[in-house]
């Protein structure tokens, strides 16, 4: 593994130093034919000299700046033949515009005529959040750059997918990105996912989001120029501006401007908030029934249970080992869980195995499903089963051939009755490490640390480059003439070359566009055409679907983790880091880790420590690698303690988490959050990354030093209340340090003026758990109320019409008034508030029905 950094660290560092720094001496454009109205504005920017630093200067370019919501204002420039990449709307669906005035706007656009430059104010403060006039704009072929500068030391968050700071540097840092598999999960580098997103918080005076919606490849660099100036600058290498910019001003509404623009995420089944175990390298079936044993003999409660690679046939989708996975074992296995009310999901990967005689590629060859090289022979590539072919994401005959696929292998009468897909690779990975498949990932692996899981054999040289048909303007499909592979400008991945470890880039999509455009909606696409697949199979519920590669907008599909971190106390914070990032600025709630680290061996005082913490994070997972021991919670006594705490508080607290779940499926409110959306306006909640909210009522302050027994957390300035003990802290601000915490136990604290409901018990499973009552805990603010809410279905249904209970409760001081809407038809009640208070608690028992609307008196 040091190897393999080391080699990382040199690619990195030559990446840096080759980057060449554009000057600035580029004229821009100048703005002429310049329409205003009401709610918009459109002009022709016409370049004013050539200047070319990487390709070919766009001479006619076409602004249009929308007004489209109160909070959200679009700024468009594009081509004006409109052939530069756009991304194609079926993949990102726009948000409608509702024209409003300029003057009703909270935020306002202005330029200059000549050159060319743009500023974005927030009129109620006279901020300026983004300005571009100390760089005229480039656009070129196959180079775009935009530079805005910005105040001193701003607080940015966002950028994703990365591991580095949730606040980011703000000198001398770049974010490339370019979605690449990235064992480890470098820090400073690109990894699986793309979200040209971030969030600039200047406390009192509010939170804006800047979204630009382009999937090229870029690094985005934020840095100070010689004189000091701070900026932050667009290096893309192609694409077209495309911004959303969102007023907020409170971050949690940056959160929810955000999903408005990418979509809402969508609505999880209720059992996805259960305990999931996975591992590579379970060999046979009767492992993976022992591993379902021990965690019913330990007493630790297992909801999901998932299939890696290791149940394929020569790792091929769609098929199962005869010896080791026979299907009837595994169908037996699958009804056994279905009967315990467990769950069970299986891996699937993009690349096809290339041979006549599998069924999934000579069918998916007939449907004309799979990328093709210019010479019409399939693009080939190396994945887990040797040589492969790719899905084209980019036809309808893949949607229909993937889909019969999935309905024909997951058929519950005679395959495997899946409860939810799991799509991984979908970078999409290539493990041919150059252009010839000359090196493949493996011997990079190899010489790291020391295995080799699959060696391919060298494909020989493959022809590749494609030609562009001619097309007409306005298809916004790419520009002709560019070279796809190797661009002048050279985003600095960690993987190196575009091609590298992934498709060619000049491999053409069905519908014309390349793979040098559409990279990054790669994983993304796999997403959508896998949750067309599964509504297919079962319409009316729910589907699943977790993936590893992603783009903006890719919660509508999919939940996520982060992919190959390691069983490091260092991954341990980097988990958090990446949750906050994900879930507060990217609009993906459901994500989490790789529980205790899938590389490398987990040590017990850390897996305990991760299994308490991720108890308190959306999707909870325990994975590893075929290389690493099994790490299963019950493999330890602490770590076993530890999880059976965790995963009982977790599921005690499931519809609190459910609830808010249900809320960032309908208006976008983030289920994560970090300190400063609850405390804007208090600087030393800007730079803290060790601690979250789950909801809007708990703050989770995990120990995070190596070994320790000792945590430092920061509470502000508020009434809190231990979510143990219930014991009430006033706190001024301050920084807290406990020592002594026990392996198993995790500080979490009440917000005053929540009220957060409650399963009474725990349960084995979730089925077990809807049936249990509630428990109302009422924790009063510095004025004595309290608020909270919560939501009740069936927990499944795609669609529950009015078959849903949306619960509001406010406390007064002396009793809770429960009123909203009582659709979902319940026997379980609430049978005891508990309000916490300065002299202990005090307690009322029910039983009050869910049915209808309550008051409970104390
Ligand atoms: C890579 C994934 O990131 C990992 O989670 C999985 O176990 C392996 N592929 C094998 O499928």
């Amino acid at each position: 593994m040091a190897l393999f950094l080391i080699l990382l660290l040199l690619f990195a560092t030559t990446i840096l130093a080759q980057i060449p720094r554009p000057a600035a001496q580029c004229s821009g454009y100048r703005a002429t034919n310049i329409h205003e109205d009401v709610s918009y504005m459109t002009a022709d920017l016409i370049l004013i000299d050539n200047c070319s630093l990487h390709s070919k200067d766009i001479q006619n370019l076409r602004l249009l700046v929308e007004y489209q919501t109160e909070a959200r204002l679009h700024v468009l420039i594009e081509d004006a033949q409109k052939e530069v990449y756009q991304v194609q709307e079926h993949v990102l669906p726009r948000p409608k515009t509702q024209n409003v005035t300029a003057n009703d706007a909270a935020l306002k656009f202005s330029f200059t005529q000549d050159p060319f430059t743009f500023n974005i104010t927030r009129p109620s403060t006279g901020d300026v959040l983004f300005d571009t006039s100390d760089s005229p704009l480039n656009f070129e072929s196959q180079y775009v750059r935009v530079r805005t500068s910005l105040p001193q030391n701003p607080n940015l968050y966002g950028l994703g997918e990365h591991s580095d700071d949730f606040r980011l540097p703000t000198s001398g840092y770049r974010r490339t990105f370019w979605n690449a598999e990235s064992p480890f999960i470098p820090n400073h580098a690109n990894l699986y996912g793309s979200h040209p997103v971030y969030f600039d918080h200047r406390g009192e005076s509010g939170t804006h989001g800047v979204f630009l919606l382009n999937s090229n490849g870029m690094d985005i660099i934020i840095d100070k120029t010689e004189s000091g100036q701070q900026y932050l600058e667009y290096n893309a290498i192609g694409g077209v501006l495309d911004f959303y910019f969102v007023a907020g001003p409170q971050p949690a509404e940056v959160s929810k401007q955000y999903a408005e623009i990418v979509g809402l995420p969508a609505m999880m089944p209720y059992w996805t908030f259960g305990f999931h175990q996975c591992k590579y390298g379970w060999s046979t079936i009767d492992h993976v029934a022992e591993v379902v044993a021990n965690y019913s003999a330990a007493g630790i409660p297992l909801e999901v249970v998932w299939g890696d690679i290791d149940y394929m046939e020569e790792k091929r989708d769609f098929s199962t080992d005869p010896s080791r996975y026979p299907l009837d074992r595994v169908r037996a296995l699958v009804d056994n869980l279905h009967q315990n009310n467990q769950h069970y999901i299986q891996i699937l990967d993009p690349g096809i195995r290339r041979l006549d005689s599998y069924g999934p590629y000579t069918r998916g060859a007939e449907k004309r499903a799979f990328l093709r090289a210019s010479d019409g022979s399939f693009y080939r590539g190396m994945q887990w089963p040797g040589e492969v072919v790719w899905p084209d994401w980019f036809t309808p005959g893949t949607q229909d051939w993937w889909t019969s696929e999935i309905l024909s292998f997951y058929n519950r009468s005679t395959g495997i009755d899946v409860d939810g897909l799991w799509v991984d690779m979908n970078e999409a990975s290539n493990m041919c490490g150059d252009m010839n498949c000359l090196t493949s990932a493996s011997t990079i692996i190899t010489t790291a640390v020391g295995k080799n899981p699959h060696q391919p054999p060298p494909l020989p040289p493959h022809h590749r480059r494609q030609t562009t048909p001619p097309r007409k303007t306005g298809h916004k499909l790419g520009l002709p003439d560019r070279d796809l592979l190797s661009p002048t400008y050279p985003i600095a991945s960690h993987r190196g070359p575009l091609s590298a470890f992934t498709l060619y880039t000049n491999v053409t999509n069905a519908d014309g566009s390349h793979q040098y455009d559409t990279h990054n909606l790669y994983g993304s696409m796999m997403s959508a055409a896998t949750r067309r697949a599964l509504l297919t199979r079962t319409p009316r519920k729910r589907p699943f679907v977790l993936t590893r590669s992603t783009f903006a907008g890719v919660a509508a599909h999919a939940a996520h983790w982060f992919g190959d971190n390691a069983s490091t106390w260092d991954h341990y914070r980097t988990a958090i880091r990446q949750l906050l990032g994900a879930a507060a600025v990217q609009a993906m709630p459901m994500v989490g880790s790789d529980v205790c680290g899938f590389n490398g061996e987990a040590e017990e005082k850390m897996c305990a420590r991760w299994a308490l913490m991720a108890a308190f994070q959306p999707f909870y997972r325990n994975h590893a690698d075929v290389s690493a021991p099994d790490q299963e919670f019950y493999r330890w006594p602490l770590v076993g303690e530890a999880a059976r705490k965790a995963v009982g508080v977790r599921y005690r607290l499931l519809d609190y988490l459910y609830t808010a779940m249900w809320r960032a499926s309908e208006q976008g409110r983030a289920v994560v959050s970090p300190l400063w959306f609850g405390y804007p306006g208090d600087e030393a909640t800007w730079g803290v990354q060790t601690q979250w909210f789950l909801g809007e009522a708990l703050l989770v302050s995990p120990v995070v030093d190596d070994d320790s027994q000792t945590v430092r957390y920061y509470l502000p300035k508020d009434v809190w209340y231990d979510f143990w003990t219930g014991e009430k802290v006033v706190s001024a601000g301050e920084m807290k340090r406990v020592e002594g915490v026990a392996w198993t136990d995790i500080p979490v604290h009440i917000k005053g003026g929540s009220i957060v409901p409650m399963r009474a018990n725990s349960a084995n499973t979730t089925a077990e758990l809807r049936k249990q009552n509630f428990v109302i805990t009422v924790a009063p603010g510095a004025d004595g109320t309290a608020r909270g809410e919560l939501y009740l279905d069936d927990g499944e249904s795609l669609d529950v019409g009015d078959k849903k209970s949306v619960i509001t409760m406010n406390w007064n001081g002396k009793a809770v008034e429960a009123s909203g809407t009582f659709g979902y038809d319940t026997d379980v009640v609430v049978e005891r508030v508990v309000v916490l208070g300065d002299g202990g608690s005090r307690t009322q028992e029910g039983p009050w029905g869910l049915r209808k609307a309550f008051t409970l008196h104390l």
